[in-house]
C-alpha cells in the first residue's frame, strides 16, 4: 500500500544552525524557512536524491512540536511520511487493522499542499507515521 518514502522529518531547537549544518558540512540542497502559520511550524526542506528532510521549528503559541522538543531540547526524529495513492483508502484499512488515526480522522492539507494523515506512533514501533496522498 505505501510507496516512496516522501520524508523524514526532524525537529530542531535553531533551524538556522541546522539548515547551515546540512548546507555547508553534509554539502545538501537547503531551500529557505517557510512559516507555515496553519501547522504552527517553520519548516526548511532538505533535498536529497532520493527523498527530503523537513527540518521542523515551532512558530506560534500553540505549535504541535513544542512540547516534543520541551523533551528533546537538542531535536531530534519527529515522523517519517510515506507515499500513498488513495489516503481514504489507506485511512479505511488500518482503521481496521486497529490503528489510530490522529486528530478527526479526516485528511487535512499537510505541508505540501497535499491531503495527509498521522498514524499513532505506539501503534508504529514508536514512530509517528505521515501518510501523504500524492
Ligand atoms: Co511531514
Amino acid at each position: 500500500m505505501i510507496g516512496r518514502l516522501n520524508h523524514v522529518a526532524i525537529a530542531v531547537p535553531d533551524l538556522e544552525a541546522a539548515a547551515a549544518q546540512y548546507r555547508d558540512a553534509l554539502g545538501a540542497s537547503v531551500g529557505p524557512a517557510v512559516d507555515q502559520p496553519d501547522h504552527g511550524v517553520t519548516v526548511v526542506f532538505v533535498d536529497l536524491p532520493n527523498t527530503k528532510i523537513e527540518f521542523l521549528h515551532p512558530l506560534g503559541a500553540d505549535s504541535p512540536i513544542a512540547g516534543f522538543l520541551a523533551k528533546n531540547p537538542a531535536g531530534g526524529m519527529h515522523h517519517v511520511c510515506y507515499e500513498v495513492d488513495d489516503i481514504r483508502a489507506a485511512r479505511d484499512r488500518l482503521v481496521e487493522t486497529g490503528a489510530r488515526v490522529l486528530g478527526d480522522g479526516e485528511p487535512k492539507i499537510g505541508a505540501h499542499g497535499k491531503p495527509v494523515l498521522f498514524l499513532h506512533p505506539k501503534d508504529f514501533t514508536g514512530v509517528l507515521v505521515e501518510l501523504e496522498e500524492v
